[in-house]
């Protein structure tokens, strides 16, 4: 569709950046925060762990500072349950609470939204060493949990997520959070899991609109619509089951309480499905999000699956690389978008592609959550870092995104990966994502001083116009 006018960005666009709390805050085993799975993690050699990351946790009245001279209006970031609950379950940690209060009124000061994460695969490594999500126990656990959180913050917070990328913790187990010498869950295994977080977040919707009824709440998956390679129809079939086994599962659950029937039929026939209890149904029947919560990075593209090994590819796959599966699909190559340097398929159009597609499937209002371009970010002379390829990322997305809302879909706010530079899941400080530079390096921590990007003065301008500026 080409129109002649565009529309403007609604007035109360939540404009914001994004972190996670393992990734930014650091002090990993202060003030009585207990260890989570990702602590537990091995890290490639090569990278940066997350003992203290960017000192957040110390530093955020400086970095909130940073982010009101942004310009921005939101800021989402995550909960360390492990702060809250060291254990998990039983003892609350007091100076857990007080940290995340302190830093909510400091964004509140500013007026800036805070938008938090309940969990961001950080799961408490005492419930892990339980059976972790495997264990229906946890479903109480995480439940326990969200009353801390909408009893201590439910007042000053408005939205909340349930839980960032499930699909990805499910489908890459093994890049995420598998701690030191724990082997990876089978698929069975896996799906159980699912079902028990699936569990846990409709229970935890419930709760947050008895507790706060101001509260708004949301699933936070990664999101990505699918080509076909060709126009034989069965590479279009291949998109399909891949699309709907990725995405509109986990979504389908959330916003209609039942499993995507071509995803069960799936899960079935290779005896993948999980043992259901009578009334876990009715469970997630009853819940309700708000909104939909997306976390979009690529598009992929997708060819029929030749049922034989080869539809798996060698490479190994990370939350935005397809493998392919034996009798779903294969990946396949886009000649008409380009790559960043590790491999991410840039497509702004796709952004569209897919707000539409969850525009139309469940009709309620979108929050983008994440969008981003990692890249090894220099600091040059008289304290310049000149990410212009950053700038034309996200120009090009919220261009693609205007024209979303132009189509009709209604998108409350945009939230980029990341507000100040993090450590990247799988790359470390190599690769970079935020706003705000942090001097530091791999293992040199440096003075972790903070320096404003050129993209950081660029999104200001467009905040302060209300998105006019990027024409
Ligand atoms: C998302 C995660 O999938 O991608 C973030 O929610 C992550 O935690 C982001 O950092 C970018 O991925 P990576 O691997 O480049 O850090």
């Amino acid at each position: 569709m080409i129109y002649n006018k565009l529309r403007k960005f609604p007035k109360e666009f939540l404009w914001g950046a994004s972190t996670s709390a393992y990734q930014v805050e650091g002090a990993w085993d202060e003030d009585g925060k207990g260890l989570s799975v990702i602590d537990m993690c091995d890290h490639p050699e090569k990278t940066a762990d997350f003992k203290v990351a960017s000192d957040h946790y110390h530093r955020y009245k400086e970095d909130v500072k940073l982010f009101a001279e942004m310009g921005l209006k939101a800021y989402r970031f995550s909960i360390a349950w492990t702060r809250i609950i060291p254990q998990g379950t039983g003892q609350i940690n007091e100076k857990g609470i007080e940290y995340y209060n302190d830093l909510i009124d400091e964004l509140l000061k500013y007026n800036i939204e805070p938008i938090v994460t309940m969990f961001h695969f950080d799961l408490p490594y005492a419930l892990e060493e339980k059976g972790g999500w495997g264990n229906r126990e946890t479903i109480d656990a995480f439940v326990e949990y969200s009353k801390v959180l909408f009893k201590s913050f439910g007042s000053k917070v408005k939205y909340w997520l349930t839980i960032n990328e499930q699909n990805t913790m499910i489908l890459h187990p093994g890049a995420i959070g598998t701690p030191k010498g724990s082997a990876v869950p089978t698929k069975k295994e896996l799906y159980q899991q699912n079902h028990y977080m699936l569990l846990a977040q409709a229970k935890t919707m419930d709760l947050c609109h008895e507790m706060c009824p101001k509260g708004k709440i949301g699933p936070a998956l990664n999101i990505t619509a699918m080509y076909p390679e060709t126009c034989n129809p069965e590479d279009a079939i291949a998109a399909h089951n891949w699309e709907s086994i990725r995405c509109w599962n986990f979504l389908d659950i959330a916003v209609h309480g039942r499993y995507n029937n071509l995803a069960y039929s799936y899960l079935v026939e290779r005896g993948l499905e999980p043992s259901i209890l009578d009334g876990d149904i009715d469970i997630m029947k009853k819940a309700h999000p708000d909104f939909i919560a997306i976390n979009y990075y690529s598009t992929a593209t997708i060819a029929a699956s030749e049922n034989n090994a080869s539809d798996v590819s060698a490479r190994a796959g990370d939350q935005q690389i397809m493998l392919g599966e034996q009798g779903v699909y294969r990946s396949a190559e886009n000649p008409y978008v380009e790559k960043t340097k590790y491999g991410w398929v840039v497509d702004p159009v796709g952004l569209r592609m897919t707000l539409r597609k969850v525009c139309e499937r469940y009709d309620l209002p979108i929050l983008i959550t994440e969008n981003g371009i990692g890249a090894p970010d220099v600091l040059e002379e008289k304290n310049v870092i000149n990410d212009g390829y950053r700038i034309d990322f996200i120009k090009k997305h919220l261009e693609q995104l205007q024209l979303a809302i132009t189509d009709g879909v209604n998108v409350i706010g945009y939230c980029p990966w990341s507000a100040i530079d993090v450590v990247s899941t799988h790359q470390g400080y190599g690769k970079r994502y935020g706003f705000i530079y942090v001097d530091r390096t791999e293992f040199d921590l440096k003075d972790m001083r903070r320096i404003k990007k050129n993209s950081f003065y660029w999104y200001k301008n467009v905040i302060e116009s209300n998105g006019e500026q990027l024409h």
